[in-house]
């Protein structure tokens, strides 16, 4: 076994999540390759489910043996075994919804982007505060393999202190499959990119400036931007920069992580593109002057993003209703990680770097 395998074999387990009864609105495609999967292989007690589209809740219910199928959040409210909701639904839905689940005493998981302004994000969180319930949101990158080992590494010194880091994909995505972004004036740091900057939050706190860019493609489906290029400055002797295109006609997709260190670097490549949303396992690698000679050392990872990640949030939310520690991805937390994306749209339309502090 090399001295990376060694070092990862020994995962960290989490503490059993209590069993609450959850409620989810929306039956649509993450709910089913991703959320609900997931729910199943963690024994989370998923007790009802509802869609505007009854159709596709009465479909997903009898996919996974989930109790009750409804037409809309009413309807899941009214519904006493649901004691978490968790959203998959629009943004806009979601602003509209949170609340008032929130009010209802039910504590809440958001999907991403928790909302497409801070105003409405705070008030969502602000809800969910008064109500002294919890609330989380869907960031599970940060409990993706690559990520996750990433994070583990980094803590623990393999690299030294970190002097660089990208995260660069260049993926071919139809955005047609989700007719609801086509409208959207802002979309890809929205609904795709903000995970990138939650990991680079979670990875190396908070960015003092954020500078983007925003670019379309021709003949693209989607009033929004399909790619973007974004700088977080940590200072200046750390280079970090979040890449992502859309548009690969080349046949050669790639999604990679790279972190340089005082004393090695680290990075691998994201699988979950291959094959959307089921994924190929991440491959990893590491050099370290101190635990591999300066040798590189590489695995392929076990678990995947869509569906294993996804386990992450629930639990930590489930755990914090039950009075264990604020969920890492907890409300609060994530209105930064709206703030970075909040401000590198700013930056795009200003052309000039933001502090995510002006945003809100
Ligand atoms: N965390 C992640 O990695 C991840 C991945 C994909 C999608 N998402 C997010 O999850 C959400 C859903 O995405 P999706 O890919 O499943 O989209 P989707 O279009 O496949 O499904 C959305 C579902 O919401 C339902 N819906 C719309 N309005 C509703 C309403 N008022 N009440 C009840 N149901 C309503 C639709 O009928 C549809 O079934 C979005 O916010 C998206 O950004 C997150």
């Amino acid at each position: 076994m090399t001295a990376l395998e060694e070092f990862l074999v020994h995962q960290p387990a989490p503490s059993p999540a209590p069993s609450l009864g959850i409620g989810i609105l929306g039956a649509g495609a993450i709910v089913n390759a991703g959320h609900l999967l997931a729910y199943q292989e963690a024994r989370y007690n998923v007790v009802a489910i509802a869609d505007v589209n009854l159709a596709a809740a009465q479909q997903t219910a009898a996919r996974f043996a989930i109790p009750h199928a409804y037409d809309s959040l009413d309807a899941l409210l009214a519904d006493p075994a649901v004691q978490v909701v968790d959203f998959a639904v629009p943004p806009w839905v979601q602003v509209e919804g949170a609340p008032r689940a929130a009010a209802s005493g039910r504590h809440v998981l958001c999907q991403k982007p928790l909302a497409l302004t801070y105003d409405n994000a705070r008030r969502i969180v602000e809800a969910a505060e008064a109500a002294g319930v919890k609330l989380a949101v869907n960031q599970q990158m940060r409990w993706e393999p690559l990520v996750a080992a990433a994070k583990r590494l980094l803590d623990a010194g393999w690299i030294g202190t970190a002097t660089g880091a990208r995260i660069d994909v260049n993926i071919n995505t139809d955005w047609r499959a989700w007719p609801w972004m086509l409208d959207m004036p802002r979309m890809e740091i929205f609904v795709h990119s903000i995970h990138y900057l939650d990991t680079m939050r979670y990875l190396f706190g908070e960015p003092a400036l954020v500078f983007s860019r925003g670019a379309w493609y021709p003949g693209q489906p989607g009033k929004g931007e399909t790619r973007t290029l974004t700088v977080l400055d940590y200072g200046p002797e750390k280079q970090v920069f979040v890449s992502a295109e859309h548009n690969n006609q080349a046949g050669d997709t790639y999604a990679i992580l790279r972190i340089d260190g005082t004393e090695g670097a680290l990075g691998g490549r994201f699988g979950v593109f291959d094959n959307y949303p089921h994924g190929a396992p991440d491959d990893l690698w590491v050099i370290s002057k101190r635990h591999t000679n300066g040798e590189r050392q590489s695995m392929q990872l076990p678990g995947t993003w869509i569906p294993g990640a996804f386990v992450g949030p629930m639990g930590d939310l489930l755990r914090a209703a039950a009075g264990g520690p604020e969920p890492l991805t907890s409300g609060r937390d994530n209105l930064k990680t709206l703030q970075v994306a909040l401000a590198a749209y700013r930056s795009m339309d200003e052309h000039r770097a933001v502090a995510p502090e002006e945003i809100g």
